[in-house]
This record gives C-alpha cells, structure tokens and sequence, in this order.
C-alpha cells in the first residue's frame, strides 16, 4: 500500500472531483488535498461547501494550461501526486463548441504531464469508457482494447489518455489511468441526462429523450468510481489502464422509467426528440481488472439512478440557482427548437 501525503486535484470543484475529495479525506483524513480548479462554469466551490474551512484543504483557481501556476503549486505544496480530474465533459457541449475541448483535455493534460516529468511526481489521470467509441453486439471493452472515439468530447478524452500512456514509454515518468463510465450522483452538473430528467421532472417540464431512448449506458454511482479511483491509487500498478463502471448498462427509457417512478412523476412527461449527431449507441465495459485489486461496485445501476434523482429532491438549494442562471441560455439553444419539434432534421 503506497502512502500518499499531498494531492493536487484538478477540477475538484467538478462533479466527480468533488466527491472525490470528500470520499478520500474521509478515508485518509491525514493527508492534504489541494484543489486546482479554473471554476468554469461546470466547477461550483459550493460542491465543497462543507469541507473549506478545513484545515487540510485549499483551493487554487487556475486553468490546468497554466504550466508556471501549476508547477509553483506542487512545488510550494509539496505535491506527491496529481489526480487529473479536469476536463470539458459534455458530450453536447462538445457539438456546440468544440476547441475548448482540445485546449483543456489534449493541452491542459500535456501540461501536466510535463509537470509531472519536470518535478517527478505521479499523475493518475481520469479518462473515461466513451474513448472505446461505441461497442457492439454483446462485447465488454477491456483495457487493450484500441481506442475509436466518435465524439469531439471522446476524441479529446482519447488523446488525452494516448499522452498519459506515451509519458510513461517516452520518459518513464509513474502514471496510472481509469476509464470510468456514465456516473451519477450528488452535484452533477444539470446538463448530463440523469440530473437534467430528475430537475426537469422535479419541475413537471418534458424529459428530451434523444431519438429512440435504446442507446445503452453503465450508469454507476459516483461513489464507486472514488472507491475504484481509490483502489488504484493505492494499489494499482504504476503504468496501468483500469476500467471503473458496474459492467452492466440499462438503455436510456429504462432510466427514464427509474427518475419518474422514483421521484412519482408522471411518464407523460418523456418526450422524444432529434438525436445527437453521431450519438453512441452502447457502451459497455468489462471491469475484471479493477476486481483484482480487490474492489468491487457498491450500487447496482438501478440504485444509482434511483439515488441520484432523490438528491435532486432533497437539495434543490444547490441546482435551481443553476437552472435559473446562465444554464437557461444553454437549454434553450440546445432544447426549444427540439422541444416544439421545429428542429430541421
Ligand atoms: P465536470 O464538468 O462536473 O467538472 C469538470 C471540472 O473541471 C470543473 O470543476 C471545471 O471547473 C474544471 N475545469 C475545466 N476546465 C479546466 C481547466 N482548463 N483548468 C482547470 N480546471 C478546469 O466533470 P465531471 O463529470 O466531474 O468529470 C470529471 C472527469 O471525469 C473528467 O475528466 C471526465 O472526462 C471524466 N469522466 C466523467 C464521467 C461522467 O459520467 N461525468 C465519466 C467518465 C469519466
Ligand atoms: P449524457 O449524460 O450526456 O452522457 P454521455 O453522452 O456522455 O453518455 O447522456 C447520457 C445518455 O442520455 C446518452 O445516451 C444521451 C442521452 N441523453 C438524452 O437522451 N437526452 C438528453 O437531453 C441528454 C443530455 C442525454
């Protein structure tokens, strides 16, 4: 078991970061967490509401393509290893507006990279299953697996990782990498689909099911992927890819039916809509290798969703300051053409 003092993780003010930094203070209370995050408008500091006045945390507001803010915080900080969890994450988003995507996960992870080589620190970096491209018949990727992105977001996120894994065979420098897969939970962003449906059927508006609704998602609780993340923090082998999710996928109505009859809403509500172009069909990952290390997932993909629409519920505090900001303009420029089905197809 490696010991680990000092993290730098970027986008800790993110969704999955967020968590992250929870989960692992709780379980190594004795180590010190620097978050590093640029605060786009995906990063909220109130996702950590509760853990800035404590001593062993710190925030740093930069952008992860700052190569001097980055190498002078791991310096002053004494930084053992950084956990790359910054990114541009959605996939629409990525359609409306893609050269961010390039600026933030091809650069920003290469700067860190250099980094890590320059002082000699670890870097995990977390990637995800959407590098696969979308998989067919009954096949599970494995880490091996060649990489066949399909979206500018999947396409970022795999050069991303084709860097990480060229570092550690050019110069040697320790990395590790997981894939995870569709994540639900506390403080996701409203844009993904399982809190976009939970807040839109809080709100009694349309849930906008792209085209049929078939395609296939593992949808995992946040909570395991920390653990996972975890596991190969500790115990991972240096240089070594993991896939993180629960190895079983659902398609998007049967989610559906999980927010509506969780949250006791009407299925009336659903709504198909144009699809997003070149919308993966399935993803689906084998996550034996992660099981060796001695993890295994704590939900089932229904209790994922299940769970995550109740915190919809029960912490409207956090979301409708979102909905009701600069939130709207990306919903309507995404949605209101669809949503009246006056979309050119
Ligand atoms: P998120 O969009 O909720 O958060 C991203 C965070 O990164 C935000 O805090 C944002 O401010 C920060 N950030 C963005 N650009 C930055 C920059 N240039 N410099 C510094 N910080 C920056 O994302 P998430 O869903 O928490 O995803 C976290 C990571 O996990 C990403 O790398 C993503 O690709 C990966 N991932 C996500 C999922 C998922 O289902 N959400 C699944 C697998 C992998
Ligand atoms: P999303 O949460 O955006 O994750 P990803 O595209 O990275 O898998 O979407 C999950 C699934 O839900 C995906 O198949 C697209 C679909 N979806 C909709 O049907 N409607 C929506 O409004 C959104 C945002 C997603």
């Amino acid at each position: 078991m490696r010991e680990i003092k000092s993290l730098l993780v970027t986008g800790g003010c993110g969704f999955i970061g967020s968590n992250f930094v929870r989960y692992w203070l709780e379980q190594h209370p004795e180590s010190r967490v620097v978050v590093y995050d640029k605060l786009t408008y995906a990063g909220r500091k109130e996702n950590l509401h509760d853990l800035w006045d404590t001593a062993n945390v710190s925030l740093v507001v930069g952008d992860i393509g700052d190569q001097d803010l980055v190498r002078r915080t791991c310096q002053d900080e004494a930084i053992d290893l950084i956990v790359n969890f910054a990114a541009e994450t959605h996939v629409d988003q990525s359609i409306l507006g893609p050269l961010v995507f390039t600026d933030t996960n091809v650069r920003g992870t290469h700067v860190l990279l250099e980094v890590a080589r320059e002082l000699g620190i670890r870097l995990h970096h977390i990637s995800t299953d959407e590098v696969y491209g979308h998989i067919k018949d009954n096949h599970q990727s494995v880490e091996t697996d060649e990489l066949a992105p399909r979206s500018p977001y999947a396409a970022s996120k795999a050069a991303a990782d084709q860097l990480v894994q060229a570092y550690a065979i050019t110069y040697g420098i320790p990395v590790t990498i997981t894939r995870g897969a569709n994540n639900v939970g506390p403080y996701q962003y409203p844009e993904k689909a399982v809190p976009l449906f939970s807040t839109n059927a809080i709100l009694g508006e349309p849930l906008p099911v792209y085209g049929d609704g078939l395609q296939m998602r593992d949808y995992a609780h946040v909570y395991d992927h920390c653990t996972g993340i975890e596991a190969v923090l500790l115990r991972g082998e240096i240089g070594e890819v993991y896939n993180v999710g629960t190895g079983r996928e659902m398609t998007n109505l049967e989610m559906v039916d999980i927010v509506l009859d969780t949250l006791g809403k009407d299925h009336g509500l659903v709504k198909h809509v144009t699809d997003r172009p070149g919308h993966d069909r399935r993803y689906s990952m084998n996550v034996d290798k992660l099981r060796t290390l001695g993890w295994e997932p704590k939900y089932d993909p229904k209790q994922a969703v299940a769970e995550a629409a109740r915190w919809y519920v029960d912490n409207r505090w956090w979301w409708e300051p979102i909905r009701s900001g600069e939130f709207r303009e990306y919903y309507d420029r995404q949605y209101a053409e669809r949503l009246a089905g006056t979309e050119s197809k």
